[in-house]
């Protein structure tokens, strides 16, 4: 089984989750090939028996580098795919306040249900979705965030 996995880490977050989730299927005899999504050209990505993609989050949506991404990438329809973005984590105290700072905008997520929109649209299969959460704007990722991605990681069937 080969996962072609595209993210657009900006502060180095969602690239660490990219690796761990290398290394966690690496073990399982699964190869997974990573990439910035600046670093790939979006009419060339390459055959896959899933695709993943991967975000931080801006004002809701996903960042721009990803939605220029999968506006223009030629992704096979039929497909499966599966997202793991990264994402402010929630603070329930502050929870029936409206959002004015930048921190508090993070609350407003539409960044998955953006992507699986635009992945749907060219025809792919979601077989799964996963958040690892982010303390501050810039990172770092939260404590447990190892074991987010490896219970994100077993929610993925192994084909092989
Ligand atoms: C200007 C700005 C806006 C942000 N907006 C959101 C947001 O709407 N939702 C969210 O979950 N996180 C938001 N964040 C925090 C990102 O989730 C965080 O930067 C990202 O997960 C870090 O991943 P990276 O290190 O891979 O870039 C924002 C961060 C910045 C700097």
């Amino acid at each position: 089984m080969k996962i072609e996995y595209f993210h657009a880490s900006k502060y180095g977050n969602g690239a660490k989750v990219a690796e761990e989730f290398k290394n966690q299927m690496a073990a399982k005899g699964v190869t997974v090939n990573v990439h910035h999504v600046k670093d790939v050209r979006p009419k060339e990505v390459a055959p896959a028996d899933l695709y993943l993609f991967s975000s931080p989050g801006r004002f809701g949506k996903p960042i721009g580098d990803m939605r220029g991404f999968l506006k223009k990438a030629n992704l096979p329809s039929g497909t499966k795919y599966a997202v793991l973005v990264t994402e402010l984590a929630p603070e329930p105290e502050k929870a029936i306040r409206i959002p004015t700072t930048e921190e508090e905008l993070g609350k407003c997520q539409h960044v998955i249900p953006v992507i699986n929109e635009m992945l749907q649209k060219k025809g792919l299969v979601k077989i799964g979705e996963g958040k690892i959460f982010v303390t501050g704007l810039k990172g770092p990722l939260e404590v447990n965030w190892h074991k987010e991605v490896e219970a994100f990681a077993s929610r993925i069937p192994i084909s092989p």
